[in-house]
């Protein structure tokens, strides 16, 4: 642990969103553009950054088995367990500079306050910056957060990024060791819960007016890759002949959302690659990738099975085959009621207001590395408003109030849980 220097002024807001775009600067596109994912260079570019920040917020850190950044302050005595702080540095392609990253800023920033206030908490605070939040690069999402967790899966190894190296490649290249991503796991004893800050990434709380919220609970998300088959021809071919996968995945495509929006489901097709692409073939062969999310698991199983039998109707009529293959699954989560009741204490102290009345609570439509940790420990989140409610864009954007309010806030959230004096459930 380092001193703090108390010439030195604590990372404020302002400070934060400079993070954040000196952050955006380790990209893998051009002009400006976001993209950093897993095991790439631009990774080991900011967990470097992040381990900086970390120890001048006074932590002892180090990158664990998966890639993950960590860093740890001790509490009252030493070895104590921890409570988590985190979010992500990796990002989806053409991304904002704020989802994720604003959350492993914010920790650091709360752990720094902390640290110069000198207090000894009842626990350890443990700073997390994950390493693969989004799935860009290998279609399986929260391999951070699943390794910390321990439910990292051996079938992994094999899947493979858009150039056809395989994740365990990719962790040899990044200078870790394959057999030993056992070593990030973490245990229940190790926790005493799980706080993050994100990015609301949807309009609720810029339509209540409000700059900070409470997460309910996160909707379960499963991905898949679909794959249609017909046959490539000479685009003159007339229509009794014509087996055209691209006109059947448009169909399909069309009615995933109809279906969907009837089951009060989300649906996104957001990946199209048709083969052999060209003006005056017909698609011999159409794959898309569907991510289907909603507040009940039941639910979303009972529309995909729904819609598995809809894309054989479909292939079927117009001569084609059609195979699915999921990449990802994980259940939604709950945010327990004890560390909903600290956020809405924390959100309370820093607006001043501290009647008991219970700030906005909202359902996470958008996944999150908690989702994995919840498998460990409870867990419990703070969204901030974002601009227009965009996300996954370069348009993402917060203020700098908000983000003032929301270090105050997450810091008084910490300090409520050690204070053990607001465990009601805030329902
Ligand atoms: C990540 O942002 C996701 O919701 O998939
Ligand atoms: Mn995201
Ligand atoms: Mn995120």
């Amino acid at each position: 642990m380092t001193t703090p220097d108390p010439s030195k002024p604590l990372t404020g807001a302002a400070a934060v969103l400079e993070r954040c775009d000196e952050l955006a600067s380790h990209s893998s596109l051009s002009d400006g553009l976001i993209q950093r994912v897993y095991l790439s260079p631009e990774h080991a570019a900011v967990n470097a950054l992040a381990a900086g920040w970390m120890r001048d917020a006074g932590m002892a850190t180090w990158q664990d088995a998966a890639g993950n950044q960590c860093g740890r302050l001790e509490g009252a005595t030493p070895g104590l367990p921890a409570l988590l702080l985190g979010s992500h540095l990796d990002t989806v392609p053409s991304a904002g500079r704020y989802d994720g990253i604003l959350g492993v800023l914010t920790a650091i920033a709360v752990v720094e306050r902390i640290n110069a206030d000198g207090r000894s908490l009842p626990f350890a605070l443990e700073v997390v910056a994950f390493g693969d939040e989004e799935g860009t690069r290998f279609g399986t999402a929260l391999l951070g957060s699943r390794a910390l967790a321990g439910t990292w899966l051996d079938a992994w190894w094999e899947l493979t990024d858009e150039v056809g190296i395989t994740l365990h490649d990719a962790f040899v290249a990044f200078g870790l060791d394959p057999a030993a991503v056992t070593a990030a796991a973490r245990t229940s004893n190790d926790f005493v819960g799980y706080l993050e800050t994100h990015i609301e990434q949807g309009p609720v709380l810029e339509e209540n007016d409000l700059p900070l919220g409470i997460v309910s609970s996160i909707a379960g998300a499963r991905r898949f890759q679909i794959t249609i088959t017909g046959k490539a021809g000479h685009s003159g071919t007339p229509w009794t002949h014509r087996r055209d996968a691209l006109a059947g995945a448009s169909e399909a495509i069309v009615a995933i959302e109809r279906l969907a929006r009837d089951a009060d489901l989300i649906a996104t097709v957001g990946h199209l690659e048709v083969f052999p692409d060209a003006v005056n073939v017909i698609a011999g062969r159409a794959e898309f990738s569907l991510d289907l999310r909603g507040r009940f698991d039941a639910d979303r199983d009972a529309a995909w099975q729904r819609i598995e039998a809809l894309l054989e109707e479909i292939c079927s009529t117009r001569g084609l085959h059609v195979a699915v293959h999921q990449t990802h699954a994980a259940p939604a989560a709950h945010c327990s009621d004890r560390l909903r009741g600290v956020i809405a204490a924390g959100i309370r102290a820093a607006d001043g207001s501290d009647d008991g009345s219970t700030p906005l609570e909202l359902l996470s439509m958008a996944g999150h590395d908690a989702m994995a940790v919840a498998h460990l420990t409870e867990i419990g989140m703070l969204f901030v408003r974002c601009a227009g409610g965009v996300s996954h864009h370069p348009d993402e954007s917060v203020t700098e109030p908000d983000v003032a309010r929301a270090l105050d806030a997450f810091e008084a959230a910490v300090l409520a849980l050690a204070d053990g004096h607001t465990l009601q459930d805030p329902a």
